[in-house]
């Protein structure tokens, strides 16, 4: 199979059109299979997927190591094709509560320094802050990539979760490559004015939560038990009511899957490929059946009466729930 490619942005990496979201091989949707998840990285990596995403705050280092380990026992030609997404400043304690984000130039080298140990490379493909340090302002933050990439330790700026203002702010100091974002079927906030800045400015936006942390994958079971550290068990969008409600926009999906013969998750995932080649989602497959589900969808061509029905089954602003719990939508400074 021949991968297909996507650029982010004018000045960004050519990249797979899919790429490898790594977090839930160690965090935040309960217990991951190790090796399962190597095996799923080398099995990425062998399907021609260049694009790994994760931050040095999933569990502590913990999927920094993981890839890192993916990485070292990978064919050496797989492993050179592979680029690095990383993003940092969160604060966590031993006890994994999260204390907030540090954005500032030196806590910037410090958190690289250390990435760059445990992933075992000598150089990060894209840096970004996982969400706006409020007393740092991003020129400075920014800017201290910057300094990273002159240096040899990093090769480009990205952005995460952050509003039409900041996205022009970075910008105007860097070139950036990429803006890291939640979009899917039923987190379409972006389009409103996010989308039109990174289009304007030659910025690319790599897409996370596109099956919605697997609520809109067709495998969610509305009796599933979620362990109290998974964030589903917290997400306003898998509680009760809601839960049924978002649920029945799933079914009325399937019916439009199984019409044309693929599941509903490459349905979600071909719909967000669909919406313009500046856009790579980031799946967040963590076995290598999910994976191969998920790269399904790249042969999945959706055309203008599939599209619309795929709207009217579930059509925007259809979701009840926030897509974050109140505490953490506080930090996006995509959603002022
Ligand atoms: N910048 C940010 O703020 C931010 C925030 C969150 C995530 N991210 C990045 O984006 C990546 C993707 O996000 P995500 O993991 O929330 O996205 P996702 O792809 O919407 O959700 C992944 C979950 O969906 C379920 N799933 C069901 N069918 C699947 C299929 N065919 N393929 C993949 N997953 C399937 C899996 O849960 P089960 O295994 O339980 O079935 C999996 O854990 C993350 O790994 C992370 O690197 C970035």
């Amino acid at each position: 199979m021949t991968m297909r490619t996507r650029t982010l942005g004018t000045t960004g990496p050519q990249v797979s059109a899919l790429g490898l979201g790594c977090m839930g091989m160690s965090a935040l949707y309960g217990d991951a299979d190790r090796a399962e998840s190597i095996a799923t990285v080398h099995a990425a990596l062998e399907a021609g997927v260049t694009l790994l995403d994760t931050g040095d705050f999933y569990a502590m280092g913990h999927n920094e190591m993981l890839i890192g380990e993916a990485l070292r026992t990978a064919p050496a030609a797989r492993r050179e094709q592979a680029l690095v997404s990383v993003k940092f400043g969160a604060l966590r304690d031993p006890d994994g509560n999260w204390s907030g984000y540090d954005g500032r130039p030196a806590a910037v080298r410090n958190f690289a320094a250390y990435s760059l140990q445990r992933l075992g490379v000598d150089h990060i493909d894209v840096y970004r802050i996982a969400r706006l340090d409020p007393d740092v302002p991003i020129e400075e933050t920014v800017g201290a990539i910057a300094e990273l990439i002159e240096k040899g330790y990093v090769r480009h700026v990205g952005l995460s979760e952050v509003g039409a203002e900041t996205i022009r702010r970075a910008a105007a100091t860097a070139p950036v490559a990429d803006l890291q974002i939640e979009y899917s079927l039923i987190s379409r906030g972006i389009e409103r004015d996010i989308l039109p800045t990174t289009r304007e400015l030659g910025i690319g936006v790599t897409a996370y939560g596109v099956l919605s942390r697997g609520l809109i994958s067709g495998h969610f079971a509305r009796d599933r038990q979620l362990a109290a550290n998974d964030f589903r068990a917290h997400s306003p969008r898998f509680q009760g009511e809601n839960l049924r409600h978002n649920l029945n926009l799933v079914e009325a999906l399937r019916k439009i899957a199984e019409q044309k013969g693929v599941t509903v998750a490459q349905t979600a995932i071909a719909w967000v490929l669909s919406r313009g080649e500046d856009i790579v989602p980031l799946v967040g497959a963590r076995t290598r059946e999910r994976l191969g589900e998920s790269l399904g969808a790249l042969d999945v061509t959706l055309d203008a009466a599939e599209l619309a029905a795929i709207e009217e089954a579930v059509p925007a602003d259809a979701a009840a729930g926030d897509r974050y719990p109140t505490a953490q939508l506080a930090h996006l400074d995509s959603e002022r």
